[in-house]
């Protein structure tokens, strides 16, 4: 059972972040007294059993794959960042029976992907790429033919959550008339009106853009039907997921005018690699944007990922928090008290008899009946008084933790680590 019962000095937090994450991590860690390693690459097996073996705080991007057997022998590891949106690299469920929680950045690239839209929206009523396609080949096409302001169109947003809304916003600034569509009720930004239904936005709608997740109701969610609701001319953007827009209709209404444009970002098959062979029938499809899924790819974003992981990996280091966490269960923790009249709602004078700032015992154990009520007995045959106390579960682990005064943080610690249940323990002070 890997247990920390003797806090020791920041600069011994051993920090590694891999695939060339985004320097502010980097710098966040090292203003916080922790000890950094960059590594530039993704990290194989070997290097990565290597790095476990003292790392405290592992950070990675998507190539590096964090499995069962690596977990388990990473026996100083506190806590896993994902300095990206996705987590399928990390076995989540290995890391949740060891006590670690992994942080990820799901929606720091929000506006990059709302601006791409935007711009999308633009150029498609524009023409600007079938015009652009023309000058590379050394056409004159100048011509207003076709090409329209955006202001005063339609735009219809399918999918009201962080992008969705986003795009509403800046879509207004540019005087569209926005509509929206979502299965969850969501309050209407500015003057956007909610479309009863997704067929009444498709028949409104001048310019039909995609924001919802990959879900089984979402796949192919736009088809020959969907889209033969849209009026003739309308245009259609999906910079979601590749399977929400039926492919093959997509082409089939492009090719006969049945739409007048589209833009995707993402497709069903993606190539694996950079430079890969990009197969599709949209590929020479007139006023078509194909972007290879960059739609949150910006330096602002990773910026954001960066700042935005390494938050509230420092976070759960410093102070037990583990919201945000993606694998065990949250607990928003407060700043550890000192007993003092700040330190409200708790008993105010024992701390400050003790000196000092309470002890802080995070607890990790797996999730059976009785668990609570051992670590109790433990306090109780301690005389240990619990100032504070905080719990949540999920399946199959708990997480509790307890601020004590300082002359009881360590014994009780040696207390927890005897509970059969008792997955990891941690002293904060
Ligand atoms: P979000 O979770 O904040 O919003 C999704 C919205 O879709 C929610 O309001 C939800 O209620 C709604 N929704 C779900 N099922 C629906 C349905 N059947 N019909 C109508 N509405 C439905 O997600 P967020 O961050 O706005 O992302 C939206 C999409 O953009 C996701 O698919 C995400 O994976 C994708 N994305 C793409 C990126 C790119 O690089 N192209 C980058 C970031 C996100």
């Amino acid at each position: 059972m890997p247990a920390t019962t003797t806090p020791f000095p920041k600069q011994r937090i051993e920090v590694v972040l891999a695939e060339s994450i985004h320097p502010r991590a980097a710098e966040l860690c090292e203003a916080e007294g922790f000890k950094v390693r960059s590594i530039k690459p993704a990290l194989g097996e070997r290097e990565l059993a290597d790095v476990l073996k003292t790392a405290h705080v592992l950070g990675i991007r998507s190539k590096t794959e964090l499995s069962a057997s690596a977990l388990q022998n990473a026996k100083r590891l506190l806590a896993v960042g994902c300095f990206c949106i996705g987590t399928n690299q990390v076995d989540l469920a290995s890391a949740c029976s060891l006590g670690v929680p992994v942080f990820n950045s799901p929606f720091s690239n929000t506006r990059s992907v709302a601006e791409l839209t935007i711009a999308e929206v633009v150029m498609l009523a524009r023409g600007i790429f079938t015009k652009s396609q023309k000058m590379h080949r050394g056409e004159w096409d100048k011509s207003a033919a076709g090409a329209h302001e955006v202001r005063g169109r339609t735009l219809g947003i399918v999918g009201y959550g962080h992008i969705g809304s986003q795009v509403s916003i800046l879509a207004e600034a540019m005087g569209m008339r926005v509509m929206f569509y979502d299965i969850i009720s969501k309050l209407a930004l500015g003057n956007a009106q909610r479309a009863p239904s997704l067929g009444a936005l498709l028949e409104a709608a001048d310019i039909v853009t995609l924001h919802v997740p990959a879900t089984p109701h979402t796949k192919n969610m736009i088809g020959e039907r969907e889209i033969g609701k849209m009026k003739k001319g309308a245009m259609l953007i999906n910079n979601a997921r590749g399977n929400i827009v039926d492919i093959n209709a997509l082409a089939a209404a492009l090719k006969k005018g049945k739409l007048g444009g589209a833009a995707l970002d993402v497709f069903p098959h993606e190539p694996i690699g950079a430079g890969d062979a990009f197969e599709s029938p949209l590929r020479g499809v007139e006023n078509m944007i194909l972007t290879p899924h960059i739609g949150g790819s910006t330096e602002e974003a990773q910026e954001s990922i960066s700042q935005d992981v390494v938050t509230k990996l420092i976070r759960f280091v410093n102070n037990g928090s583990t919201t945000g966490a993606v694998n065990v269960p949250q607990v928003e923790l407060p700043e550890q008290g000192d007993g003092t009249s700040e330190d409200r709602g708790s008993d105010t004078t024992s701390a400050k008899r003790a000196g000092g700032r309470r002890h802080r015992i995070l607890h990790f154990h797996r999730n059976q009946p009785g668990v609570l009520k051992k670590l109790n007995g433990v306090a109780a045959d301690l005389g240990v008084n619990i100032a504070a106390q905080y719990l949540q579960t999920n399946d199959s682990i708990g997480y509790v933790v307890l601020d004590v005064d300082p002359t009881d943080g360590v014994r009780l610690t040696d207390g927890f680590k005897k509970i059969q249940e008792t997955i990891r323990v941690r002293l904060l002070w």
